[in-house]
């Protein structure tokens, strides 16, 4: 590892970044060179505590043994095999560890290589299902206003973050979108699920009653938005759009790729709200955010609803080169394993309360609006600077990493999910940058 330290960086104009203010981060670059369990090592040899799990991702903390084990011998043993029309055994054994720890109802998993990919598998799962039960009418996906749901064409139109979409055109037709459920006025400082804001799934209903339900294919929600700032459902809110889905034969899928695999101290955010969905999409934590990968899960229904006609004849046209590669489903059964061993997709739970108190702490620090928390997510919202939204947040996530803390800001919300290992002092040390650097901002 002190060699690589010592390496500077090679040119970094090829590389354009993704999501990434490129000029300002060449300028200063931000680079990792090593993880371990909790901490990250910068380019210049110093250790920051991961306040994000990477990207949402990284839920049992870095380069965890079992999962770089299963990697390096996977690798060496069976690098790839063809995802179509064959098949290798640990596909199938991590189809069936994952249906084993899956919300009630969901019985199959398709593999692909990403969240967005995942959240295009589950729109076109859904109209494709209504089409093959004679119910070709219902052609609509409903998604929310401040969804994050990737950024493939599917997911940015059911999606409703502005800048994310307004560069692309006209996007898929046939969508509309419910409002979000952010409502600083009544809510802010919550703990936990907020009180008000049940009644906004009944938006829901006008959207039937505009387009009919016949038209309608599937509803889309993040069960806790999170890219857009973390935004956590009112109470009741996602038992009421269950009920409304229900009642018009629309189905409804919940985007997991952030809250899935222990993030709400419940293997699902389905498993917490007891809220049960039609198809579930998951990507990130599913192997640790090791290799690239997402499964989406279906119920019996809709699984054997495709499962008729001529036994030779592929039933649903879809799927990735990659879906369910050999060394993706190594990595992923090395994650399931740490989960299961260390107790991961539970730990949230111990330290939910613990973790609520400690970022309630920052209440009174400066320019701070709200704070919200739900698992082991939390997120401070600040006051954005008069003119020139996203820069106070953003100068607090450089400040907090020169100091030693990797956070993670979206708009003029810092968002924290650490890895579920985190202990009780690394939460106190964890909320300490944050503190400093609020009151070091301008
Ligand atoms: C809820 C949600 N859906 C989908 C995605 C897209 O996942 P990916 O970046 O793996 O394509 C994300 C990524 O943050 C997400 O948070």
């Amino acid at each position: 590892m002190s060699n690589r330290l010592k390496v500077a960086p090679n040119d970094l104009s090829a590389f354009w970044m993704p999501f990434t203010a490129n000029r300002q981060f060449k300028k200063a670059p931000r680079m990792m060179v090593a993880a371990k369990d909790m901490h990250y090592t910068a380019s210049d040899g110093r250790k920051v505590l991961d306040g994000t799990a990477g990207l949402w991702c990284v839920n049992a903390g870095h380069c965890r043994p079992l999962i770089t084990e299963a990697i390096q011998s996977q690798a060496g043993e069976m690098d790839y095999a063809p995802a179509f029309q064959m098949g290798h055994p640990l596909v199938f054994e991590f189809a069936n560890r994952l249906i084993d720890i899956a919300p009630k109802g969901l019985e199959h998993v398709m593999f692909t290589n990403s969240g967005s990919e995942g959240v295009e598998t589950a729109l076109k799962t859904a109209l494709a299902y209504h089409r093959a039960k004679g119910n070709g009418s219902r052609f609509r996906l409903i998604g929310r206003e401040r969804g994050y749901h990737g950024v493939n064409f599917g997911g940015i139109s059911v999606g409703g973050i502005v800048p994310n979409r307004k560069m692309f055109g006209t996007l898929l037709t046939g969508v509309d979108h419910m409002p979000h459920t952010h409502n600083l006025a009544k809510n802010a400082f919550t703990k936990g699920e907020p009180e008000h804001g049940a009644e906004l799934a009944d938006e829901l209903e006008r959207i039937v009653t505009l387009h009919d339900a016949s038209t309608i294919a599937a509803v889309i929600v993040e069960p806790v938005a999170g890219s857009t700032g973390v935004l956590i459902p009112p109470k009741g809110y996602l038992k009421r759009l269950r009920e409304i889905c229900t009642k018009h034969g629309i189905l409804l899928i919940f985007d997991e790729v952030i809250t899935g695999f222990g993030r709400l101290g419940t293997p699902f955010a389905a498993d917490y709200f007891d809220v049960q969905p039609d198809i579930m999409v998951t990507a990130k934590g599913i192997t640790n955010g090791v290799i690239p990968m997402g499964g989406v899960f279906v119920t019996k229904e809709i699984h054997d609803t495709f499962m008729t006609g001529p036994e030779h004849l592929i039933e649903f046209f879809h799927g990735y080169t990659y879906s369910g590669n050999p060394i993706g489903c190594a990595a992923g059964l090395g994650t399931l394993d740490t989960y299961r061993d260390e107790g991961l997709l539970t730990r949230g739970a111990e330290l939910a309360s613990y973790w609520e108190e400690a970022l309630h702490s920052l209440k009174g620090e400066p320019h701070v609006i709200d704070i919200r928390n739900i698992g082991l997510i939390g997120a401070i919202e600040l006051q954005p600077l008069a003119g020139e939204p996203t820069k106070r947040a953003f100068s607090a996530f450089v400040k907090a990493f020169e100091r030693g803390a990797l956070i993670r800001t979206t708009g003029d919300i810092i968002a924290l999910s650490p890895p579920l290992i985190i202990t009780k002092g690394q939460i106190n040390e964890l909320i300490d940058h944050v503190r400093e650097v609020l009151r070091m901002v301008d």
